[in-house]
């Protein structure tokens, strides 16, 4: 029976190698190729998983791979070779379905760097939809231009000031070798050195940390112990650096929600500054939904400053291209009815276009990947996610606020009223107001808009309507 297929590219030369795996046979006509005694055949319709096993191919199968590739190719899903990436910030094989985004970073890059007037940009979506991979990307895109670039990772329980030091020190780093006045340099390290040693710890004499700034600190200038002051002085000298070379500075802030409310104020303060007198330093940021709303309680300016740009799951076109651009490169294809069932596997969500598509090559026995492949592998698949991404964070929840997440998920999967909640519960809303502050904090859960809440991992209420109470 004919299979159609659906690929994108034809697959470059010497980029994939044949596996001679004999656990499924080849279909007619037979190929001759004595590497391993034949085994029984699979069970009629059903895929079987292929052992895992070194596939270093010879210089003899890489020469012959071409002339047999059609003849073999049966044999060319290679879990050695599987392209899929399920992870946290881990680089897709095609970063799918955000061209629009892309451009948009393009034309802030390019507007900074001339000295107009610029929003800066803010990420915002669920858990797994790719906004860590979109930021690196963004930085990439700076690097290239020779901007400056740093990266912190906000958390909860930190103040800003010493992550934000590093990172502008790498930045800064980034620009020196290039700088023709090395004492332009030295005063700016004199300042970030006198930032950073403002930090409230080193004040109190709990920490040994050194920012590893060789030049003695500055005075006077970002080391007033108000940080509205000294990240605006500290953002003014960075931009003045980069100004002198021509390019800009970019400060990536991830899991931006959880960055303290003063840090907040402070940040959108000196972004205030900034965007009045032209630097060109930008801060970029990404977090959960309710960032915008964590932001705009701080100042009311926040929606000025920055463009929201919501990440949201990859429509049908996006997450087909994700699966098979990198299938084309390996040889492999799908067929339609296999993409028709992963994309409802995976309803578009990045983490899980990536998850299912991982098992299913690990599991299908040749190109192209079936229906019955996508049937076969779902099980695992939905078993991988069960245990790490939605059952790790499960975990770090206690019973009460288990219960409270049980409601939520009866509740269905869109963001619900924190009344029905506590209706469902039979409880009084504000005897819950701790359980769901605290599943905020963990960022299981965001409030979506005034008295209503959502989960941040998507299929998070499925997850847990599966779960015994
Ligand atoms: N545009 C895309 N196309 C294909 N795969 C993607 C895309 N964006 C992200 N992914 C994949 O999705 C997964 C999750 O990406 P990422 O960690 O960036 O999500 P996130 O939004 O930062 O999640 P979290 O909120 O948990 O930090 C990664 O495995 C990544 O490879
Ligand atoms: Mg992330």
């Amino acid at each position: 029976m004919a299979v159609s297929t659906v690929s994108v590219a034809p697959a470059p030369a010497g980029g994939a190698s044949v596996v001679f795996d004999p656990v499924v046979p080849s279909p007619a006509p037979p190929v001759v190729v004595p590497v391993v005694p034949a085994q029984a055949p699979p069970a009629a319709g059903r895929c079987v998983p292929r052992p895992r096993r070194a596939t270093r191919p010879t210089a003899l199968y890489g020469n012959l791979r071409r002339p047999l590739y059609p003849v073999i190719k049966s044999e060319s899903v290679d879990p050695v070779r599987n392209p899929y990436a399920p992870g946290a910030g881990q680089r897709p094989p095609e970063l799918a379905g955000r061209d629009r985004e892309l451009q948009q970073f393009e034309i802030v890059l390019e507007r900074v760097a001339r000295g107009r007037p610029e929003r800066s940009m803010v990420l915002t979506g669920l858990r797994g939809v790719g906004k860590t991979v979109l930021l690196n990307t963004f930085k990439s895109m700076a690097m290239q231009r020779l901007w400056g670039t740093g990266k912190i990772e906000a958390r909860p329980d930190q103040s800003i000031r010493r992550p934000v030091a590093a990172a502008l020190h790498m930045a800064i780093r980034e620009l020196a070798p290039r700088h023709r006045a090395p004492e332009r340099i030295e005063e700016f390290l004199g300042v970030l050195k006198a930032f950073a040693m403002r930090d409230p710890a080193a004040a109190k004499g709990t920490s040994h940390w050194s920012p590893g700034i060789d030049v003695p600190a500055a005075r006077g200038r970002a080391d007033s112990g108000d940080l509205e002051i000294d990240l605006t002085e500290l953002f003014v000298d960075a931009a003045g650096v980069a100004t002198d070379l021509g390019v800009g500075i970019a400060l990536f802030i991830d899991e931006m929600q959880d960055v303290q409310a003063p840090d907040v104020s402070a940040l959108c303060a000196a972004c205030h500054e900034l965007s009045q007198n032209g630097g060109p330093l930008i801060v970029v940021g990404a977090g959960l939904p309710h960032l915008p709303s964590v932001l705009s309680a701080s100042k009311s300016y926040s929606e000025r400053l920055f463009r929201y740009a919501r990440i949201d799951r990859l429509d049908r076109d996006a997450a087909d291209l994700a699966l098979i651009a990198p299938a084309a490169r390996e040889d492999v294809e799908f067929t339609p009815d296999a993409l028709d069932a992963l994309y409802e596997a995976a309803d578009g969500y990045p983490y899980f276009v990536q998850a299912y598509g991982k098992v299913a090559w690990d599991l299908a026995p040749r190109s192209p990947i079936t229906a019955e492949d996508i049937k076969v592998s779902a099980p695992e698949a939905e078993e991988e996610l069960a245990v790490g991404f939605f059952g790790s964070r499960y975990e770090r929840a206690t019973p009460a606020e288990r219960d409270y997440m049980h409601a939520m998920a009866q509740l269905g999967d869109d963001p619900v009223p924190t009344a029905e909640v506590a209706e469902t519960l039979g409880r009084k809303p504000s005897s819950l107001s701790p359980a769901r502050d605290s599943l905020i904090k963990k960022g299981l859960i965001y409030s979506a808009e005034r008295g209503v809440i959502g989960f941040t991992v998507p299929h998070f209420g499925r997850f847990l309507r599966a779960q015994p109470l």
